[in-house]
Formats: C-alpha cells, sequence, structure tokens
C-alpha cells in the first residue's frame, strides 16, 4: 500500500475475529513502533503481546479490576468485560516506560509511546489486517497494570486489538483540512 493511501485512508475495524497477524506480518508491525519520533532517544514504550490463553487470563484480570472498581456489578456485566480480551486474536498493550530523571519531559514520553500506538495500527492497516485502540477504565487500575508487569508510575496507553476486519467497515465523518488547520500570520495580538 503507498503511504499516502495509508494515511489517508486508515481506518478503526468495528469487530476482528481470526486469522491473528501471521509471525512475520506481527514482526512487521512491531517493527513499525521502532521508528516513532523519540525526544531524547529514551524509547519511552514498551509492548505486551497477549495471544491464544494468555487472552483469557487477561479476561479473568479486566473482570477482577472491574468488580473491585464496582462491587456491584453483576455476573453479566463481568462476563461482558471478560468478553473483552477475546475481542481480537492479539493484543498489544502499549505502555509508557517513563523516565521521570530525564530531561526530557513526561508528556514528551508519552507522546511518544503514543506514536508507538498508531504505528502499530498503521503496520496492521497497511498489512491488510484490523485493528483497533482502546484505553478504558482498565488502563487506569492499578491491580490490572500490575497483573501485566506495569509499574503503576507508568501509563497504558493503548490497548490495540489486531485481527482479521470482519463485517462492514461502516463509515466516519472526516473533518475537512480547513476546519483545523489555518495560517498564522505572525505579528501580535
Ligand atoms: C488514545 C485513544 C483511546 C481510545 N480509547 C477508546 C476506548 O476506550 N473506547 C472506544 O470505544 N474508543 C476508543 N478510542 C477511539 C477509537 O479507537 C477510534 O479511533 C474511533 O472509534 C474512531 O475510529 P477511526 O480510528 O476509524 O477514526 C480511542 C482512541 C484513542 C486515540
Amino acid at each position: 500500500m503507498d503511504a499516502m493511501q495509508l494515511l489517508h485512508t486508515r481506518y478503526s475495524a468495528l469487530k476482528l475475529g481470526e486469522p491473528a497477524p501471521s509471525a512475520q506480518a506481527l514482526r512487521a508491525i512491531l517493527e513499525s513502533a521502532a521508528h516513532v519520533p523519540d525526544h531524547g532517544r529514551l524509547q519511552p514504550w514498551r509492548l505486551i503481546l497477549i495471544v491464544k490463553d494468555a487472552r483469557l487470563s487477561l479476561g479473568d484480570v479486566l473482570a477482577e479490576g472491574l468488580s473491585r472498581r464496582n462491587p456491584l456489578a453483576n455476573e453479566q456485566t463481568l462476563a461482558r468485560e471478560r468478553q473483552k480480551a477475546l475481542r481480537a486474536p492479539l493484543i498489544i498493550v502499549v505502555a509508557t516506560r517513563c523516565d521521570k530523571s530525564a530531561k526530557i519531559p513526561v508528556i514528551e514520553q508519552i507522546l511518544s509511546a503514543g506514536c508507538a500506538a498508531l504505528s502499530i495500527m498503521q503496520g496492521g492497516f497497511a498489512q491488510g489486517l484490523g485493528a483497533m485502540w482502546r484505553i478504558g477504565d482498565p488502563a487506569y487500575d492499578n491491580t490490572v497494570k500490575s497483573a501485566l508487569g506495569i509499574e503503576v508510575d507508568d501509563l497504558i496507553v493503548g490497548f490495540i486489538y489486531v485481527g482479521t476486519e470482519i463485517g462492514d467497515p461502516g463509515t466516519r465523518p472526516r473533518r475537512s483540512v480547513d476546519e483545523f488547520a489555518e495560517h498564522w500570520a505572525g505579528g501580535r495580538a
């Protein structure tokens, strides 16, 4: 796929299924994360890959997290939470690995990790795969982070679900460039 075509057509899948990316496709997806902008060469992100039965364990972790956050959550709600881990054959958790002692502000490190998440999405799309980016409450739950081996001070910037797109991609309104881009004429207010 031509690079501009990728940038101008990428969208999130609404529904994903098997098959998972091949080992080669996965490698190419992960490689794209290594090429994101990174102030200070800190490489302030890490990726945690969850496949096969490990997704069931993630489902348990999500459900346990939800029942701790909301002790009133009923079985049906917890089952729905558990099911989220089975939304795709591959989940890539993108987390920061911030160095607070570095001269580079933490926000810049977080943005770099966010770029890694987008590159993963694009790396999947470029290879004909579907991907969706979710964060949600589990990302801010320290028990979820701890189960995934993520430090409390670090952030989950995305659960990136990757697989084969199923069904209708739907439509999304895209803003016209003229609505969000303007030239600054210089001068002072
Ligand atoms: C940082 C980030 C977090 C997101 N988290 C969620 C989420 O938790 N739940 C959700 O439904 N959409 C979430 N989204 C939005 C979708 O991933 C997606 O971008 C949106 O539905 C628009 O679709 P598009 O990517 O095709 O434009 C998130 C997007 C970003 C950038």
